[in-house]
């Protein structure tokens, strides 16, 4: 039996239609949500981030500026240009494109950028506020992995979820989400890591497992439970000479092998990746209603 595909594309196109009542909403009060991206350097992957993002805000009638930086720009200039955006009211949220040159140190960036403005969900104190279930804002990706559950009827409540990875932008907020005694979350959650032994003893546990990890096709058929939802969050760059761009994109997970076994499955691309641009857009938009609100309040 072949898996339901899980369609970010679709799940994502109802949450933007779900947003642009509220950004009518904003707009009917004079306010116009405003994004900020910065990226530094040309590196191919972000390059192509920050448009789709950029393209998103426009069709959802969120201005967007986009300010690039040469690949040797300086970290006090970047720290400077930051400290400039908090200030400006123009924009209520600021997105610095990740990974960031070698020598700019990106934790003293991310902590730059004013808590209200981080719609990235990358500040400490917002880290901080997700752990004890009170965000600001969540993660993108994360968060489009917890709606790509709920909207697909795929609730992680009761569910065991086992991450695949570890990292600061999916693997550990993904966990920190799902935990909490929340609707649409409260789920028994595993992580499993370079550091794990036997992993796929552990991956075959999973109702729910979710691969990022960052490596193509690591996650194979026997290592899926039968019946298992499955979320890939991968997005690997690997060579085909068929292709005009000269490669193409790929999951973590061996997709073709999995969707015999699994439940349900999302597809690279169109699974998480709409869901991470659409995330976005909600942070944006939360950004200016919580101004809004605090404004009045004054
Ligand atoms: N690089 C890869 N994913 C992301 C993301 O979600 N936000 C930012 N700022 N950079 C990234």
């Amino acid at each position: 039996m072949s898996a339901e595909l899980i369609s970010g594309t679709r799940i994502a196109e109802g949450i933007r239609q779900e947003l642009a009542g509220r950004i009518g909403q904003l707009k009917a009060k004079g306010v116009t949500p405003g994004l900020v991206m910065v990226r530094v350097g040309e590196d191919p992957a972000s390059v192509s981030y920050v448009s789709g993002k950029s393209k998103t805000s426009a069709e959802l009638g969120i201005y967007s500026e986009t300010q690039v930086y040469p690949e040797n720009a300086g970290e006090k200039e970047l720290l400077g240009r930051i400290a400039e955006l908090n200030s400006n009211l123009r924009f209520h949220g600021i997105l610095v494109q990740l990974p960031l040159p070698n020598h700019i140190s990106e934790d003293k960036v991310l902590n730059a950028i004013d808590p209200l403005k981080d719609v990235d969900g990358f500040h400490p104190v917002n880290v901080g506020r997700m752990l004890i279930g009170e965000p600001y804002f969540l993660p993108c990706t994360p968060h489009g992995v917890q709606e790509l559950l709920m909207r697909s009827g795929n609730s992680p409540e009761g569910k065991h979820v086992v991450i695949c990875g570890r990292s600061n932008l999916v693997g550990k907020p993904l966990m920190a989400i799902l935990v909490q005694k929340k609707a649409g979350a409260n789920a028994t959650v595993t992580i499993c890591h370079t550091g794990t032994k036997n992993m796929a003893q552990i991956t075959r546990q999973a109702d729910i497992l979710v691969a990022a990890m960052g490596s193509p096709k690591v996650i194979t058929a026997d290592m899926v439970k039968e019946g298992a939802v499955v979320i890939d969050v991968g997005v690997n760059r690997i060579p085909d000479a068929t292709k005009k761009t000269g490669f193409r994109l790929v999951g973590d997970v061996d997709f073709d092998a999995v969707k015999e076994k699994a439940k349900a499955i999302t597809p690279v691309p169109g699974g998480v990746g709409p869901m991470t641009v659409t995330m976005l857009m909600v942070n944006t938009v939360r950004a200016a209603e919580m101004r809004l609100a605090a404004q009045r309040q004054a």
